[in-house]
């Protein structure tokens, strides 16, 4: 069938086969490969994107269950080559090395952001469903804490 959806605010529309998965909708008919894909049963975050404002496994849903939602997708946290305020501070504070598990968690963190949290058991509530392989997550929790305290974010 034909899924149309608004992703980070254009509208868009693919065919898609009724077992596809979202992320794979993602990346492969739509190209928006900033969604990474990993395990592939829910546990990892790494696929996480934004559907009707709430954070979703892009890998449990089925495109076709995504059909006239909106989405957000990390693509759509730059404003063209600028990066957006909390990829600033995952920058500064060195919250990634491979990358690879970061478009989730910044979908994540975009979302306790529109909510509100702040403090250190949101912070743990955010990390809580994103596995990172490289940082030890301390990188990645003073990024979350110097994009809540509003600090400035040189290079
Ligand atoms: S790839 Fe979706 S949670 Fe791991
Ligand atoms: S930065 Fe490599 S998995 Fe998180």
């Amino acid at each position: 069938m034909t899924v149309t959806l608004t992703v980070n605010g254009e509208q868009r529309s693919a065919r898609a086969e009724a077992r596809a998965l979202l992320s794979d909708f993602l990346r492969h008919e739509l190209g928006l490969t900033g969604t990474h894909v990993s395990c592939e049963q829910g546990v990892c975050g790494s696929c996480t994107v934004l559907v009707d404002g709430e954070p979703v496994r892009s890998c449990l849903m089925l495109a076709v269950q995504a059909d006239r939602c909106r989405l957000e997708t990390v693509e759509g946290l730059a404003d063209g080559g600028e990066l957006g305020p909390l990829q600033e501070a995952m920058l500064a504070e060195g919250g990634l090395q491979c990358g690879f598990c970061t478009p989730g968690v910044l979908m994540s963190l975009t979302y306790a952001d529109r909510a509100g949290l702040s403090g250190t058991e949101a912070v743990d509530e955010v990390l809580t469903g994103h596995l990172c392989r490289c940082t030890g997550y301390q990188g990645i929790r003073a990024a979350i804490e110097r994009h809540w305290q509003g600090k400035d974010t040189p290079r």
